[in-house]
Order: C-alpha cells, then sequence, then structure tokens
C-alpha cells in the first residue's frame, strides 16, 4: 500500500519548486492588501529564491501613478509590513520587475491596453504569455472583472492563464452561484484560484499532516469517541476603518463562511486517496455537503451573534460598534458568531461541532480543540472535583502548537487524579512558522497548484450551510434586536448558553 507521504500524485504539500516565468496582475494595486500582504510576500519569496528571476508584477488601478510611485510605494509596504528589503540589491532587482498600468475595471479599453502592455513585457522580460490574475478589487467587481479579461482574450489559454479571487466569494448561495456561472464562462475550474488564506497557514496544513501521518488519532476521530469538537477564531481588533465593508458583510461573511469552515472541513473530512488537489477537495466538499446547523427549527439554538459595545482592551477604552468612523449609529451588524453544527454521515452523526468567531475579543487566538468522551465510571476521586474529559487541542495561531490534555495521579498517598497538559510548540521545535500564508499561496497558484484553494463547488456548500442564517439575519431590524457583548469579553452570555443547554462549556482560552 501507497502512504500518502510516498505517493507520487502529491503535488499540494511537498517540496519546494520554482515557477515558470510568468507576469502576476494584481487588479486593485492601489489598496491595502497589495502594500500590506501581496507584495510583502512575493517579495519575502524573492528572497528564499522561491522565484523565476523573470517573475513580473504589474499593478492595475484607476489612479494615475508611475512606475516609480508604484516602486516606491510598494517598497514602503514591504518595509512596514514584510519586515524589510534586507540586502538593496535584491530589491533592486525586484522592483526592475514591478510596472504599473492605470485603468478601469468596467472599461474594454483598459483591458485592450493592459493586454497590449503585458504582450510587450513578455518580449523585454521573458514572461513565455504566462500570466496569473489577481483580484484583489472590491467584491462587486469579480464578475466584471472576470467578464472583461474573458472578452479581451486573456483567459483564453487554460495552461497560461490564471485567475486569482479573493474571498468573500459572493455573499449568499445565491450570489456564488451567479458569480460562478460568470467566471466559469470565461474560463475553465483549472484555470480559478478561490483564495481563503487560512489554508496557506502552516498550522492548518498540518492539519492533514497530524491526522494522516499518525496512525494513533484517527482510530478515535469519531462519534465513538469524540464528545464535541470547538472552533475558535478569536480577534482583538475592531473595525479597523473597514465599515464600508464589514457593515453589509459582519462575522459570518468576514470569517465564518470561509476560514472557520475551512478549518472545520479539514477536521472533519475523511481521508483522501491521495494529496492531488481533487481527492483533497472532494473529501472537503463531501463533509460541507453532510453539514447543517443543529436545529433548523429554532435557530436560536443554532446559532448565537452578538456586537461589540465599548469596553477595555489591554487597559484602553474602546468605543463600541456603533461608534467606529463609518459604521451606523443603529447598526445591527454581528462582529462575534457562534454556530452549532450536525454532520450527517457515520463517521459524525450526533457530535456537535461549535464555531465561533469575533472581534474585540480578549485575546487574539485560533484554536481547534477536540473533545473526548468522559471515561464510563470514574473510580477516583478528582482534584478538581469533576470528571475532566480529554482534550486535544491545535493551537492554529498566534502560539501554534498541539496539546493533549489528560489525568493523573497527584503524589501522595491518596488516589486522586488533576489534569495536567502534553504540549508541543511550533516555536521550540522548528522556530516560528516563517512563510506567510500569502507567501505560499501565490507561489502555489503561479505553479498550478490548486491544493490550497477552494473549488466552486465547495464555496456554494458552505455558503449553503450559513444560508438559513443569512435569512434570519439580514433584514433590516430595530438595534436592540442584536446581543450586545463588552469589548474585551468573550461575546455574548447567549453564546455560554449555546453550550451550557448541551452541559458543556466553550475552552477557557
Ligand atoms: C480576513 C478578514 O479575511 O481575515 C478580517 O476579512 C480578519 O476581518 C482577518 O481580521 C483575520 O486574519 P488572520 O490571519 O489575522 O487571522
Amino acid at each position: 500500500m501507497i502512504s500518502l507521504l510516498e505517493n507520487p500524485l502529491r503535488v499540494g504539500l511537498q517540496q519546494a519548486r520554482i515557477p515558470e516565468p510568468q507576469i502576476l496582475v494584481i487588479f486593485g494595486a492601489s489598496g491595502d492588501l497589495t502594500q500590506r500582504k501581496l507584495v510583502p510576500a512575493i517579495y519575502q519569496m524573492k528572497r528564499e529564491r522561491r522565484l523565476p528571476p523573470e517573475l513580473t508584477i504589474v499593478g492595475v488601478s484607476r489612479r494615475d501613478w508611475s512606475h516609480d510611485y508604484f516602486r516606491d510605494h510598494m517598497k514602503e509596504g514591504v518595509e512596514e509590513f514584510g519586515g524589510g528589503i534586507g540586502n538593496e540589491a535584491v530589491w533592486n532587482d525586484f522592483a526592475k520587475g514591478l510596472y504599473y498600468c492605470s485603468g478601469d475595471i468596467d472599461k474594454p479599453e483598459s483591458y485592450q491596453k493592459l493586454k497590449a502592455f503585458l504582450g510587450e513585457l513578455d518580449e523585454q522580460r521573458g514572461t513565455l504569455g504566462n500570466r496569473v490574475f489577481y483580484l484583489s478589487v472590491a467584491p462587486r467587481f469579480f464578475g466584471e472583472a472576470a467578464q472583461q479579461l474573458g472578452a479581451a482574450g486573456m483567459l483564453a489559454n487554460p495552461s497560461k492563464h490564471r485567475l486569482v479571487i479573493e474571498k468573500p466569494f459572493g455573499k449568499d448561495l445565491a450570489s456564488a452561484q451567479v458569480l460562478n456561472n460568470v467566471v466559469q464562462k470565461v474560463c475553465s475550474e483549472e484555470q480559478i484560484y478561490r483564495i481563503d488564506h487560512y489554508l496557506g497557514k502552516e498550522t492548518v496544513q498540518n492539519l492533514l499532516v497530524f491526522r494522516f501521518a499518525n496512525a494513533i488519532f484517527e482510530p478515535l476521530w469519531n462519534r465513538q469517541f469524540v464528545d464535541h469538537v470547538q472552533i475558535t477564531v478569536a480577534e482583538t481588533v475592531g473595525l479597523e476603518g473597514r465599515a464600508g465593508y464589514y457593515e453589509t458583510s459582519g462575522a459570518l461573511r468576514d470569517m465564518l463562511q470561509n476560514h472557520l469552515m475551512q478549518l472545520f472541513c479539514l477536521t472533519a473530512m475523511e481521508p483522501p486517496n491521495s494529496l492531488d488537489a481533487d481527492s483533497i477537495r472532494n473529501e472537503k466538499v463531501k463533509v460541507v455537503q453532510a453539514t447543517h446547523l443543529a436545529d433548523l427549527e429554532r435557530l436560536e439554538r443554532s446559532a448565537i451573534r452578538g456586537q461589540y459595545s465599548s469596553g477595555w482592551m489591554k487597559g484602553k477604552s474602546v468605543p463600541g460598534y456603533r461608534e467606529e468612523e463609518g459604521a451606523s449609529p443603529v447598526s445591527t451588524t454581528h462582529t462575534f458568531a457562534a454556530l452549532k453544527l450536525y454532520i450527517d454521515n457515520w463517521r459524525w452523526k450526533g457530535v456537535p461541532f461549535y464555531l465561533r468567531t469575533g472581534k474585540r475579543m480578549p485575546k487574539k487566538v485560533s484554536e481547534i480543540s477536540i473533545h473526548f468522551r468522559e471515561v464510563p465510571y470514574l473510580m477516583f476521586q478528582s482534584a478538581s472535583k469533576q470528571v475532566n474529559r480529554n482534550v486535544l487541542a491545535l493551537r492554529i495561531q498566534p502560539d501554534e502548537g498541539i496539546s493533549m490534555r489528560f489525568e493523573v495521579k497527584t503524589p501522595g498517598s491518596s488516589l486522586r487524579t488533576r489534569t495536567v497538559d502534553m504540549d508541543f510548540r511550533y516555536d521550540a521545535a522548528f522556530g516560528k512558522p516563517s512563510t506567510d500564508a500569502y507567501s505560499r499561496l501565490l507561489v502555489d497558484c503561479m505553479l498550478g497548484d490548486q491544493t490550497l484553494f477552494t473549488r466552486g463547488d465547495e464555496v456554494e456548500a458552505s455558503w449553503r450551510v450559513v444560508t438559513p442564517l443569512l435569512e434570519a439575519w439580514d433584514p433590516p431590524a430595530p438595534p436592540e434586536t442584536i446581543p450586545l457583548y463588552e469589548a474585551g469579553t468573550w461575546g455574548p452570555v447567549e453564546a455560554e448558553l449555546l453550550l451550557n443547554r448541551d452541559g458543556r462549556r466553550w475552552r477557557r482560552l
């Protein structure tokens, strides 16, 4: 039998390869993401010699910038957000490959101009007609940009042209289906890279290795041994000046439907046949298709939302969501969501998965915890006066690692037990995970590896899971209908009840 790690089909999670010469075209080049994340991430790859020397980046946006202005602006981004340029000569070489081309996303002539420019660059820089088009624009322009690129013949060659689409992909199931149709009309699924930066995180990829390269966990990874699973992605930040986007998004669209669902999939999916993109993505789709909110009749038993009010964070007072710049003073946008999900399959039937995410929580922490069943009969006295379940905690960030909680005998003559943790820490074993999520994903895309990107059917399946909540939470409602929680706390008290009602509680993080 071939093990996953020896399988020759594996392409996604393995050795470093250098992509072919190509041009990365970033639409929305004047935006934050390009300066803070994308270009610093690509530059990191340059420094690690993971890029072909011909790699060329063309920024596109409406602003009337020169190539030099774009280069300087990106340099500032790398200095401020990417840990600095390091060796000046390396930066200069990289900067020679940075270009800017102004254009309007909805004007066909802009695409003709861009097409001609890319042709010239092919001649000058030897980029062989290979292109990655990265849509880092407001989500309402995704369809338009794809259509225009298609109409200009810029996506015509499946082996040379790729399209990267940022999240959120749609704002509900219907709009995701429409967007899938639009995009799939102009290119094939093999050309489409729906990006979710959580899949680029080392610890998220490690979920696959942890589950499927160790023999001891898989036999326990099911309804027979697991009582429930908790997935938390907590952030300390608030709105960060993003009211325009966030007011119509909320935590469900911003975090839950994508980032948390990815963590959920990798935790709950069946073992894939191999590590090739489709084997993994098939299993992810299967598990999301079997997933539903715990109680569709009484949604309040399946999901809780909340909005932060003013409070204290690290000794500083912070405003409530409605006082944030750009937010409506009567906004009902939720900044916290907690869900209880069930999966109807043989492995997980009856095992609740509790997911929660929120802004202005006391700590930035992302963790998946597997809570095992209690022993059938406890003959010892527990120091904590309760039976503690074994918990396996996979810490995604920032304190990356894995811990296992179990009971031991306390020293002394009586047979009393106490809970202890066995802990693995990434930084102690390997140093901090170094590769930025975007670096990893951008290089994968340039290599044509779709393993860590979301397929069209998966995106639709995850929208379907949250649709009943969107329908319940979206319609305009009086401000008092949304539970508030003080900034710096773990969400509204209702979120505690979601678990307490089941005789459980959120893990203290
Ligand atoms: C983004 C969301 O996708 O992820 C942000 O739009 C959020 O609201 C961010 O803050 C969190 O990412 P990370 O990597 O810091 O956990």
